[in-house]
């Protein structure tokens, strides 16, 4: 596996692979902030099964980040995760340092404008801002045929599709399922900042989504019937504080009244001083 820290050298070895590749050489992109987990490792494995060669990107991006938020303490850990690339037989590992991806100076940003503003968007201002300017570099240098996104972040998903429509990129987005741990919570590196009694607690947000979803195979379709059904399940857990809870359409995150088709059901929450992010898809029977 090569590992590589500049532009230059990403699109040398991006031509290179491509010439290698036996079945026309497609390649496969899976993008992360590292800290890697199973969630992380499963984007890789639907890479590798449909792409003639993976390629990985590390990058801890500090424009999706908040002057408050995680940024320098976010976990790294680069020599377990290209273990685990290794193991998975990806073929290149990108790790730009960010000087590489945001020269000094650099004003040049990628805005999706409104959804931009939506879930995550609206907690979290200039969060999607950062996430289509890095994605877009990104997709620049590798240039890949697929790209390989979480459901576990459904909001992102929603933005960068938008992005992806507006700028003609050539990449499809393939999204994959959320990975739980065997308990239900959802993978994330930012599990790793819960106490043993915060890792209890955050099951909430599973147990909310399941809830509203029971709630919605019973029949109920309205949304504010659902999110009062989610309310009440959080409320068992009052150390929890929910950032939102909403239902909306997936494609523009725009809150619904109806369940009609397919619905989006998000929801984010700190426990403690970690924000956690959780969803469903709700999908009426033909
Ligand atoms: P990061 O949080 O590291 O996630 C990288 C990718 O892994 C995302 O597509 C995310 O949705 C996916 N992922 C994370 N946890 C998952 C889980 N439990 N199950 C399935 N997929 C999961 O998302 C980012 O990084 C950044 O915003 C990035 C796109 C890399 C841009 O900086």
């Amino acid at each position: 596996m090569q590992r590589i820290s500049t532009i230059e050298a990403m699109r040398a070895e991006v031509r290179a692979l491509r010439g290698q590749a036996a079945k026309g050489g497609n390649i496969g992109f899976v993008l992360t902030m590292g800290a890697l987990h199973e969630g992380h490792l499963s984007l890789v494995r639907a890479a590798k099964q449909s792409c003639d060669a993976v390629v990985v990107s590390i990058f801890v991006n500090p424009t999706q980040f908040g002057p408050q938020e995680d940024f320098a303490q976010y976990p790294r850990d680069v020599e377990a995760d290209c273990a685990m690339l290794e193991r998975e037989g990806v073929d290149a590992v990108f790790l730009p340092s960010v000087e590489e991806m945001y020269p000094p100076g650099a004003t040049t940003y990628v805005d999706a404008g409104a959804i931009s503003e939506r879930l995550d968007g609206a907690s979290r201002p200039g969060h999607f801002r950062g996430v289509t300017t890095v994605v877009a570099k990104l997709f620049h240098i590798v240039d890949p045929e697929k790209a390989f996104f979480g459901q576990k972040d459904a909001a992102q998903v929603a933005v960068l599709r938008r992005m992806v429509e507006d700028l003609r990129f050539h990449t499809e987005l393939v999204v994959c399922p959320i990975v739980r741990e065997a308990d239900g919570l959802a993978m994330s590196s930012r599990n790793r900042y819960l106490s043993g009694e915060e890792r209890q607690q955050a099951l909430v947000l599973q147990k909310t989504l399941n809830a509203i979803q029971s709630r919605f195979a019973g029949g109920e379709r309205s949304a504010e019937q659902l999110i009062a059904t989610g309310l009440y399940e959080m409320a068992n857990e009052p150390a929890v504080r929910v950032d939102y809870l909403r239902v909306v359409d997936p494609r523009t995150l725009e809150d619904v009244d109806e369940v009609e088709v397919r619905a989006l059901v998000a929801v984010a929450a700190f426990v403690g001083g970690t924000r956690l992010i959780d969803n469903v898809v709700l999908e009426a029977p033909l």
